[in-house]
């Protein structure tokens, strides 16, 4: 597995194969049931996205005319949301590296038309830990830039199974998506493309981080 490292984004084209997608899709379909995709809105505007969202995880994103947050549960049911698949904790326990578990996981599904503006994910508390993606389905062109708006980006295609990290000077930067590459996968059965990213949105406690010798000990239990 390659990975494209500049200043803390990684890009791991690959990362899962197409069994491991198809075996992730299934497990999506039932987060689905459970927390069906929502359309969120613009803050004030409460102008539609063009991306319809969910997530698993403890808590979730979302955004209306209220603003962008996270919540414990999905907007229309009120129920919490289902816990983030055992395949998304494993790639943030490698890929991440940051001793503590992820809080959500945001899944966006963008139909042909769909695209995402250049912002930065900034409504965590915890920016030492990165924000940990994956790709299924439709491949998109995807621009990344640095931490200020107006300096330059550069743009290049993710596709199903690709896994990114945006860490470190990374963590901030502004990125977007400016457009799906409709009918270039056969992943999902609808079309489309769906990218989950997993986040720490909480500091954690200190006083509870795992230390050298927790893992010694952990080695000789
Ligand atoms: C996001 O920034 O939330 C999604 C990025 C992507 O779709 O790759
Ligand atoms: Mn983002």
């Amino acid at each position: 597995m390659t990975a494209l490292d500049c200043a803390g984004l990684r890009l791991y084209p690959g990362y899962l194969d197409r069994d491991g997608q198809a075996a992730l899709v299934d497990t999506l379909r039932q987060v689905f049931a459970a927390a069906p995709l929502f359309t969120p809105r613009m803050p004030k505007s409460g102008r539609p996205f063009s991306v319809r969202m969910s997530n698993c995880g403890p808590l979730g994103w979302m955004s209306d005319e209220n603003g962008y947050r996270y919540t414990p549960t999905h907007p229309a049911t009120g129920r919490r949301w289902p816990p983030i698949p055992d395949v998304l904790l494993a790639m943030w326990h490698e890929l991440a590296a940051y001793p503590f578990p992820p809080e959500a996981c945001l899944i966006n599904y963008y139909g042909p038309a769909a695209r995402m503006g250049l912002h930065q994910d900034r409504d965590e508390d915890e920016f030492a830990a990165p924000v940990v993606s994956l790709s299924l389905g439709d491949s998109c062109l995807f621009r990344v830039g640095s931490r200020n708006r107006a300096d330059p980006t550069h743009s290049f295609r993710l596709h199903s199974g690709d896994a990114l990290v945006l860490g470190g000077e990374a963590r901030l930067a502004f990125h977007g998506v400016d457009r799906i590459q409709s009918g270039s996968s056969r992943l999902l059965t609808e079309g489309g493309r769906i990218n989950l990213t997993l986040r720490r949105v909480t500091r954690p406690d200190v006083a509870q981080a795992p230390t050298d010798s927790d893992a010694a000990k952990a080695l000789h239990d």
